[in-house]
């Protein structure tokens, strides 16, 4: 069934778990996610950016995605992911998402925060909820690469400020997370996630799952991370069980993806919810 962000990310922060967060590029996709999130139980977040929804067709998602996260038994939210541009949140409130991320984190602080406010004025008559960014995460975001160097981390009294001037339901930090797989040992500031989420009473967003050790994702989680996104590793079982497959039918060539992501997002789901 779908519900909000905010639904499923009040509920996530009440009782210290997070709610995995998947991209979603294909029907294989989608179901490898719902299906994982149904058989355990749990809710999760189908998300896609404009980038993958270009790709899909926005028309078709509306009506093959959302239909069917409407169907599922496990309580969905349909979320946009990295909007660079405020037509794609329009356009994503036009199609039954129930949630949007602005990203306007390239931005110093008040143009973020005045694009951000204005995202939250268009989403909520609507009752879809908004999360957004503040500081820099190394890696790639979206169409925007942020060199690792040139990274900074979210201050804490910045991050109570922006949640409080902007009315949102999420806050996506920058902590030592990466998008994409991690090219040295990743450091996460757990410290900072605290220190955080002790200033800004809002559910946290935790960017770059994907290689992230297990051992921090849960500190991370313990320390008021509600939303965990993964994309690169799901992905990536996607491909090597492709390459692997030397059947060129559809169950030879497409099952065993399917199969390898589903594995993958039942044990982000189960490390996640503290299963
Ligand atoms: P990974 O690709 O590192 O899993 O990050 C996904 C993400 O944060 C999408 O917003």
């Amino acid at each position: 069934m779908l519900v909000t962000l905010k639904t499923l990310l009040d509920e996530a922060k009440e009782k210290f778990y997070a709610v995995g967060a998947f991209e979603f590029w294909s029907l294989d996709s989608v179901r490898a996610i719902l299906e994982a999130a149904e058989e355990l139980d749990m809710p999760v977040i189908l998300q896609a950016s404009a980038v993958e929804l270009n790709y899909m067709g926005w028309k078709n998602v509306e009506r093959a995605v959302g239909y069917t996260a409407d169907k599922s038994a496990a309580r969905v939210a349909l979320h946009l992911d990295h909007s660079m541009e405020i037509k794609w949140v329009k356009l994503a409130i036009e199609s039954g998402f129930t949630g949007v991320m602005i990203d306007a984190s390239h931005h110093e602080y008040k143009e973020n925060a005045d694009i951000t406010r204005e995202v939250v004025s268009l989403a909520k008559p609507y009752g879809v909820s908004v999360e957004s960014e503040l500081g820099r995460m190394a890696g790639l975001e979206g169409a925007v690469s942020v060199e690792e160097a040139e990274a900074f981390q979210t201050d804490p009294d910045d991050a109570a400020r922006f949640a409080a001037e902007t009315g949102i339901d999420a806050l996506a930090v920058a902590v030592g997370t990466v998008h994409g797989f991690y090219k040295t040992t990743p450091k996460i500031n757990v410290a900072r996630i605290k220190a955080i989420s002790e200033k800004a009473d809002i559910p946290l967003v935790l960017h770059g799952g994907s290689g992230t050790p297990d051992d921090k994702v849960r500190d991370a989680i313990q320390a008021g991370i509600c939303k965990v996104n993964v994309c690169t590793e799901f992905m990536d079982a996607f491909k090597k069980a492709y390459q692997k497959s030397d059947k060129p039918s559809v169950a030879g060539l497409f099952k065993p993806g399917y199969l390898a992501g589903k594995e993958v997002i039942i044990n982000k789901i189960k490390l996640f919810g503290n299963k």
